[in-house]
């Protein structure tokens, strides 16, 4: 099943690093499609590929064979957060989230007032003409994020974004980013290391095997869309984030941290 015109299509794709003996296979073989609007989250054992299959789609990394296509209608850039923020600490807030717009070479005014208008969103206002510096981890990742949507990507790529945050911060931005990415309809891929985030967020939550990370199953949470936060407390939350773990546990070792 398949989408006519999906905005990114994997096939057959795999990665290795290093040559000879060495080589370590990360990921693969493994098909995604991924069809316009829709948010897809991608759930794993540490160290299978997950990054790997993200520096692909953003195009840092080539694969070894097979392909990842992205299509796009336009000259928008995909936009691809990483868990470690990567905002610059020598630019302020508004700079920052205007970077991606003065690359595009957006006129001045109109980044500015865009950046602007993200910040606000993101409840940054206050904070244009402060240096990252003075804020907490949560400010810096709406930074990120704002720095993100701001150049309205045809694709949104983020790896673990919410992965270095407390608990309780970490609840508020997914509840931020659903009702943001609802609002948009922005096609997304976003990994994570919680079954809680990835049933709160997607259309679907792909399950990926221990490394070389290919997907094992597919789930699609059953909640209506515009969805809140408050699904987390109902039944078919529960069940839905107990059966992920199931199929998840098998893939995970033994000495790794149970997912949040
Ligand atoms: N640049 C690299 N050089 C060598 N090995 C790498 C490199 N990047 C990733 N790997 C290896 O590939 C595997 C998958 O890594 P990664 O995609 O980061 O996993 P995940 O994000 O799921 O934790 C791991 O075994 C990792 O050590
Ligand atoms: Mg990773």
């Amino acid at each position: 099943m398949g989408h006519p015109h999906p905005k990114l299509q994997a096939r057959t794709l795999t990665r290795s690093f290093g040559r000879g003996h060495r080589t370590v296979a990360a990921l693969g073989p493994l098909d995604l499609t991924v069809a316009p609007g829709e948010f897809t989250c991608v759930v794993g054992p540490s160290g299978c590929g997950k990054s790997t299959l993200l520096r692909i789609a953003a195009g840092l990394l080539r694969p070894t064979s097979g392909e990842l296509a992205i299509r796009t209608d336009s000259d928008r850039p995909a936009a691809m957060i990483f868990q470690d923020y990567g905002i610059y600490d020598w630019k302020t807030v508004q700079a920052n989230v205007r970077f991606g717009l003065d690359i595009q070479k957006v006129p001045r005014r109109e980044a500015d007032a865009r950046a602007t208008d993200w910040l606000s969103r993101m409840g940054l206002a206050d904070f244009a003409d402060a240096y990252p510096s003075a804020l907490s981890g949560g400010m810096r990742q709406r930074v990120a994020i704002a720095r993100a949507l701001a150049v309205e990507p045809e694709i949104l790529l983020m790896d673990e974004p919410f992965a270095a945050l407390d608990a309780q911060l970490r609840t508020i931005l997914q509840d931020e980013l659903l009702d943001l990415t609802q609002t948009t309809r922005t096609t997304t891929l976003f990994i994570t290391h919680s079954l809680e985030e990835a049933i709160v967020l997607g259309d679907r939550v792909l399950v990926m095997s221990a490394r070389p990370g290919r997907i094992i199953a597919e789930r699609r949470p059953p909640f209506a869309r515009p969805r809140t936060g408050d699904i987390r407390a109902t039944p078919e939350f529960t069940a839905l984030k107990g059966e992920l773990w199931d199929l998840l546990r098998g893939e995970v070792r033994r000495d790794e941290v149970v997912p949040a």
